[in-house]
């Protein structure tokens, strides 16, 4: 079976401005999701990847990418409730991929809570290898990070 022609159709677009209170209510909403200001997310828009998926109605998640070195850091990965499990945020992370073999960086990095099962299960589904534990490195509450990797 083709698994492509039965996905939920979306397009993968750069954020503007003007998708980012959008952006912050779903990452407010989302436990798991890091929490930054509107200031961060221009920020990341400016300077590294903020990228959006969309259905035919609505913003069904989004992707935040430091690019600042050869080493891309996945910093933020949410997909709304409604529209998970259909390939979704793999569309996002794999579109961020091709994005860092064109521009010639070599690895992308991220850290995940140690209790975010979905999350390590979709990363590791995805061909990222475990590279490391940092103690007590989330607050709120506190949590140790585990440290992924892939190479392009
Ligand atoms: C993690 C998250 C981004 C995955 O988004 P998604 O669009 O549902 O993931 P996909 O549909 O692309 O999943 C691809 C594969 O990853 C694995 N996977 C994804 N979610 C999973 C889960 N909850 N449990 C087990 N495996 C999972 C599966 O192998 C899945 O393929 P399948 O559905 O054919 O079995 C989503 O659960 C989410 O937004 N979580 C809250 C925010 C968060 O924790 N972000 C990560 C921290 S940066």
């Amino acid at each position: 079976m083709n698994r492509d022609s039965d996905d939920l159709p979306i397009a993968i677009r750069l954020a503007n401005r003007n998708d980012v209170p959008t952006i912050l209510t779903i990452a407010t909403q989302t436990a798991t999701a890091s929490h930054w200001t509107a200031e961060h997310y221009s920020h990341v828009a400016e300077k590294g990847i903020l990228a959006i998926a969309e259905s035919l109605t609505s913003l069904c998640g989004f992707i935040a990418v430091q690019t600042l070195t050869d080493d891309w850091e996945i910093q933020n990965l949410v997909v709304l409730p409604e529209f998970r499990r259909n390939r979704v945020a793999e569309k996002l992370v794999r579109n961020v991929m091709q994005s860092a073999r064109n521009r010639h960086a070599t690895r992308i990095l991220l850290e995940v809570r140690e209790s975010n099962a979905a999350a390590r299960a979709f990363y590791e589904k995805l061909g990222f290898k475990m590279d490391g534990t940092r103690n007590g490195y989330y607050k709120d509450p506190r949590e140790s990070a585990i440290m992924y990797f892939a190479r392009l």
